[in-house]
């Protein structure tokens, strides 16, 4: 089939290349003539693993190009999908500017009978917005243009495998043909056993953020335990795990740390609860899963500040920069906003990512930052994981003793095995966990270690 994609920031990339994957011909378009420019070119603008392969598999066999102009990618098209930006307005509300002037455009161009797909995360009620949009343009002209909500269920760091084999496909449409439409889109992914949902438009709406936000209530619903946790002298990654072996519960997403982030839970929450207030509905829940989120930032910078007592002056290394591993994503990371929270109690603070150094740079200018991990905790009165690459779980722990000034680790991720690190001379802290006190003696026994937590 021919599919347009309007917008190719994550989803809309992601769009792209896994429809390429399957046999549609798909042509990317984008606002951004430079993002276009790079694309074209074979360049990335973002870090995903596996990316930057399909795209070349996929524009190399033909199947992929990108226009910048709206008019020339959806002529052919038969699906057109808008993935353009959601960004939060001030108010909290999603700010959909860029989803009307989107649909206008395609409804200005695209043939009759062709389906417009909102795939960008959008309050209930968009797609009823863009379909009167739609009908405006087209007065009194002959044909009729569907519109369909399908929104994106894939994760950064992970989107590749996501969008190629996602676990379910959501569809929200009115007209029997939209429906058969989109099935013969999503044939290849149902065909290799995805589950596909078909239900009416407002309710694909409201599931996309009602799942975002049920999973950020159960990030926050760990992080206060682990409040808890801390005052009780409690485990929070033994409670959590008691939790998830529970099939109600389940184990996922109940990680304690420094909170969520990224360019969706924060937003989502906030969009969620203001759709909720739009529609004369309260439901403060929500504002209490963003107060908890931010709380995690609060509640580490009070665990440094009782293990070095003043923070000026202060050398802190942040290992991890990016809101999650794999992507050089750094909007809403936690990470930063701890970085931000030391440098105004006059720390002085360093950092290291294996990608989104360039990113925390542009956001965070006095963040200083260092060429590798081992460079970041030179001279550190404290070491911090704040985002768990890898990579940053499996380094040699002689090394860093010899480079911190002092060996004390923060693990804000709960990632790390503190008996190995107690074992290697280092005092831990960590998020809803007991202190665990540096025991040296035992340090011969364990060499240069892998640190990554064992069990649970
Ligand atoms: C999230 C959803 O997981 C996707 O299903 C959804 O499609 C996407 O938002 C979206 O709406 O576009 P993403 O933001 O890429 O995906 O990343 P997640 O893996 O969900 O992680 C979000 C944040 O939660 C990260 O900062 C992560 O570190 C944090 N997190 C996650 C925790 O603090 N604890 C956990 O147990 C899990």
């Amino acid at each position: 089939m021919n599919v347009a994609v309007i917008g190719t920031g994550h989803v809309g990339l992601m769009t792209c290349v896994s429809m390429a994957a399957v046999g549609h011909r798909v042509v990317g378009c984008d606002a951004d003539r430079g993002k276009i420019a790079q694309l074209s070119a074979g360049v990335l603008p973002i870090f995903e693993p596996g990316l930057a392969e399909l795209l070349a598999e996929q524009t190399a066999a033909g199947r992929l190009s990108f226009v910048e102009e709206t008019a020339d990618a959806v002529a052919d098209a038969e699906v057109v999908f808008i993935c353009v930006g959601t960004p939060p307005r001030v108010d909290g509300e999603a700010d959909l500017v860029a989803v009307e002037s989107a649909a206008r455009e395609v409804a200005r161009h695209v043939r009759r009978s062709s389906i417009i797909v909102e795939k960008s995360t959008v309050p209930a009620g968009t797609a009823g917005r863009v379909r009167t949009v739609v009908r405006r343009e087209l007065s009194g002209r002959a044909g009729e243009i569907s519109v369909v909500s399908n929104p994106e269920f894939l994760r950064e760091g992970r989107a590749v495998e996501d969008s190629l084999h996602p676990e379910r496909i959501l569809v929200g449409a009115e007209e029997a043909e939209a429906f058969a439409t989109m099935r013969e889109v999503y044939r290849p992914f149902t065909e290799a056993g995805a589950l596909l949902i078909e239900t009416d438009i407002a309710t694909a709406e409201l599931a996309k953020h009602a799942c975002n936000a049920f999973l950020a209530l159960k990030i926050s619903f760990a992080n206060a335990l682990a409040r808890m946790c801390e005052r009780a002298g409690a485990d929070v990654v033994s409670v959590t795990h008691v939790m998830g072996t529970d099939p109600r519960i389940g184990p996922d997403f109940l990680r304690a740390g420094l909170g969520y982030g990224g360019y969706c839970f924060p937003k989502d929450v906030q969009a969620f609860e203001r759709l909720a207030a739009r529609l004369g509905y309260a439901f403060p829940l929500l504002g209490e899963v963003a107060r908890i989120n931010e709380e995690a930032v609060e509640a580490a910078v009070e665990k440094l500040r009782d293990a070095l007592w003043n923070l000026t002056d202060k050398r802190i290394a942040l290992l991890g920069l990016a809101f999650k591993p794999e992507t050089d994503d750094i909007r809403f990371s936690p990470a930063l906003a701890l970085a931000e929270r030391l440098l105004a109690e006059r720390a002085s603070v360093v950092g290291f990512d294996p990608q989104a150094m360039a990113n925390a740079k542009t956001e965070v200018p006095e963040l200083e930052l260092a060429t590798d991990a081992y460079a970041a905790c030179e001279g550190a009165d404290c070491v911090v994981l704040c985002t768990e690459w890898p990579e940053l779980l499996t380094l040699d722990l002689e090394r860093l003793r010899s480079a911190v000034a002092y060996p004390v680790i923060f693990d804000a991720r709960n990632a790390l095995d503190a008996d190995v690190l107690a074992a290697a001379g280092f005092e831990v802290l960590s998020m809803g966990r007991p202190h665990v006190a540096a025991s040296p003696t035992e340090r011969s026994a364990v060499g240069a270690s892998r640190l990554e937590r064992r069990g649970a």
